[in-house]
């Protein structure tokens, strides 16, 4: 039969691992043999309070089953705390699931800096500190798995959520920052963006399409990422849930290249505009454009590349 995916000897760090997709992980890798910090605030969803409720009933269910857990109640801001119960329990810290979260939903119009700072403290902040109390433990084992948690919002923008929105496309930009930096030690970090039913998205969505989105259904693609098997993937971006998994990455079009000195004018973009827009000869870069071969290009180009009468400058 096939083998099972084991996480035993290990150490999985889950914040917001009370309910929803936090406290789905916590039990699929304290079923697969890891010591799991359960760490919740146990607030609202959207954040007003804190409770140790949420986070001991995840540490019972896992002991009840023989599994290993601990609990944690600090805010993730205070990822030290977190990362330190891990430590003095089992330690070492081999996994971080940020996955911590609230929503502060209002429109533009109506935001105000409370809803902006506190998505900022949780998501931002929270992933930061949580990432960064592990990291020396990481650095120094010379192995680790790190997972930030995105959403479509970030990716594509939604109505009423300017704060979450730019909050979690931040994961993005964090993800693919440590991984880089994380790469020669070791430690790889991705980012998901999951859909799945939890008292974050019952408010958003109707019944028969929450109970068809578990939790459960976005644990997979992450104990995957998160394994020792694997050993290249990281720096990516993953869309997942409703059984679907996939890969969002950037696209560049080729672009319009113009002679780079006075006679690039708005005009001669504004002629050149299907240029930019054109994807037919894509690329899907994992860095910025070459911009010393591009100039030396563009230097080559005589006159408007367009060839098209402008009617601006
Ligand atoms: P949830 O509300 O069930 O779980 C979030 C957990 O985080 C809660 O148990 C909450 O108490 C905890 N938490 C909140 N603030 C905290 C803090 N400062 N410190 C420690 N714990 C804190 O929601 P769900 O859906 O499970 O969300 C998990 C993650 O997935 C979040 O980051 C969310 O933004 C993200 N996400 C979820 C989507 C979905 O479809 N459910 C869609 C896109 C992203």
């Amino acid at each position: 039969g096939a083998q099972e995916l084991r996480f035993d000897g290990q150490t999985v760090v889950v914040t917001g691992a009370g309910g929803g997709l936090g406290k789905a992980y916590s039990l699929f890798f304290a079923s697969r043999g890891a010591n799991v910090v359960v760490n919740d605030l146990g607030g609202s969803f959207k954040g007003e309070g804190s409770g140790s409720k949420a986070a001991d009933a995840v540490v019972e269910e896992i002991k009840s089953k023989g599994g290993k857990a601990v609990a944690n109640y600090d805010d993730v801001s205070n990822g030290e705390a977190i990362i330190d119960t891990a430590i003095k329990a089992f330690g070492r810290v081999d996994v971080l699931l940020n996955n911590a979260g609230i929503l502060r939903d209002v429109s533009f119009k109506n935001m105000k800096d409370q809803d902006w700072d506190l998505i900022f403290k949780v998501h931002v902040k929270g992933a930061y500190k949580c990432a960064r109390a592990a990291w020396p433990h990481m650095r120094q084992q010379k192995y680790g798995r790190i997972i930030n948690t995105a959403s479509v919002a970030g990716l594509f923008g939604s109505f009423g959520q300017c704060n979450y929105s730019a909050a979690k496309l931040a994961q993005v930009g964090f993800s693919e920052t440590l991984a880089k930096e994380g790469m020669k030690y070791n430690i790889l970090v991705n980012c998901i963006a999951p859909i799945a039913a939890s008292r974050m998205t019952e408010t958003v969505m109707p019944p028969e399409v929450l109970s068809a989105l578990k939790p459960d259904r976005i644990v997979p693609l992450v104990a995957v990422l998160v394994h020792s098997s694997n050993t290249t993937e990281t720096g990516s971006i993953f869309e997942v849930g409703a059984g679907h998994q996939a890969k969002i990455r950037w696209e560049r079009s080729k672009g319009l290249l113009l002679k780079a000195d006075s006679s690039l004018t708005p005009g001669s973009v504004i002629a050149g505009w299907d240029k930019v827009n054109d994807f037919s000869e894509a690329e899907y870069p994992q860095g910025p454009a070459n911009f010393l071969e591009l100039l030396e290009e563009s230097q080559k180009i005589s006159k408007n590349s367009t060839g098209e009468k402008i009617s601006f400058k």
